[in-house]
């Protein structure tokens, strides 16, 4: 008999979007358990610590009844070069081992390349981005800095970090890119640290609020259109699924209205759109993704203005997998089940760490 995979689910994370990756985590899971792969679950509490976690504690995380932090003596710490192995701190002699690592992280610590490069530093295979398209697709700024030099059509913008502060004047940015505009931490997301400025009095707060969250922030002109999103998938020769929209009640795509309001917006799946402009979304997603140096899976997110013009917004590069979210469902109404999807998911994983095993690692002639 074919042995079974061994998943580490790896899941919580340090950034502000711990929350999400926890309800992202609950339905990875039980796509992985359609496969019948063998599950270890791997909690990381709100200050970074990697934990071991049992099945009957995940239940109790996702119930929202416990912590990841209340497992205080199942910590573990990853061993360099070990094809998969940690070892549990309180007991050093007890060694876990993983084959392939899901990591379901947003936001900083999770989908930003770092702990991609821990798993390369461990030496196992890993879902979803590389080290540089996970840091790419991360940072705003550095994102679209190529996205317009692929001369992919994006909104205007501006940039500043932390020393830059007495630089940021507020006639100057308004005259720019007119009002209202939007302040973006650069590295985030679920919508965390974001305002929309409609005048100098919301100005100073906006600033504030996103440099709580990073050292660079990003200024953008505020689009007028619909929101699309396109999920692809893939390692050299990525697909694309059919686009969906999502549907405001709202100023924008907050986080309350992403998480927590009731009727704050509405997926429609698939978006209606006439074929030809479904056609160039599609390619534009598989271009941006590509010029993001993106792997595994990204969802694309586009504005669509009223004059069908295209804009990109940005790329997740792990995207929710809520009970709400777009990735999985748009794959599934592409005529990809979601058991499917997760398997593809591990096998382009698996593919590109034996792909990346054949580089040679020193120099001979
Ligand atoms: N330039 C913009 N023009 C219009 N709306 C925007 C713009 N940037 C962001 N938004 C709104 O804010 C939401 C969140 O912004 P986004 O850049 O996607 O950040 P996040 O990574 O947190 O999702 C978007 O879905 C959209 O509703
Ligand atoms: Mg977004």
């Amino acid at each position: 008999m074919e042995k079974k995979l061994k998943i580490g689910l790896i899941f919580g994370g340090k950034s502000a979007e711990h929350e999400v990756s926890i309800m992202s985590a609950k339905n990875i899971y039980g796509g992985l358990k359609l496969n019948r792969y063998k599950i270890i679950l791997i909690g990381i509490d709100k200050k970074g610590c990697w934990r071991l976690v049992s099945k009957d504690c995940f239940q109790n995380i996702i119930k929202g009844l416990k912590k990841i932090s209340d497992f205080e003596n199942k910590k573990i710490a990853a061993i360099p070069q070990s094809n998969g192995e940690f070892m549990l701190l309180d007991n050093k002699k007890e060694i876990i081992k993983i084959d392939i690592a899901f990591p379901i992280l947003h936001g900083p610590f999770g989908e930003d390349g770092t702990a991609q490069g821990m798993f390369k530093i461990i030496d196992v295979p890993f879902v979803g981005p590389d080290v540089l398209g996970a840091a790419i697709g991360m940072d705003k700024v550095l994102m679209k800095r190529i996205l317009k030099e692929q001369k992919i059509p994006i909104a205007d913008f501006l940039y500043f970090t932390k020393n830059q502060k007495r630089e940021i004047n507020y006639n100057k940015i308004a005259d720019c890119l007119r009002l209202p505009f939007f302040v973006k931490p650069a590295n985030l997301g679920s919508s965390v640290g974001i305002s929309k400025v409609n005048n100098q009095n919301e100005f100073q707060n906006a600033i504030d609020d996103a440099f709580k969250y990073d050292k660079k922030i990003i200024i953008e002109e505020c689009v007028v259109g619909r929101e699309i999103e396109c999920s692809v998938l893939g390692n050299e020769e990525p697909k694309a699924s059919i686009p969906g929209e999502v549907k405001l009640n709202d100023e924008f795509y907050s986080y309350e209205t992403k998480y927590i309001s009731e009727d704050g917006a509405k997926t429609e799946i698939p978006a209606k759109l006439p074929a030809d402009t479904i056609e160039e979304i599609k390619k534009m997603a598989v271009k941006t993704f590509k010029a993001l140096d993106c792997e595994g899976m990204g969802r694309v997110d586009f504005f669509l203005t009223k004059q069908n013009q295209i804009i990109v917004n940005e790329i997740n590069t792990i995207p929710g997998f809520t009970a709400i979210s777009m990735y999985p469902k748009l794959w599934e109404a592409s005529g990809m089940p979601f058991k499917k999807l997760i398997s593809e998911l591990v096998e382009l994983a698996l593919q590109r760490f034996d792909r990346d095993k054949k580089l040679k690692t020193s120099y001979t002639k």
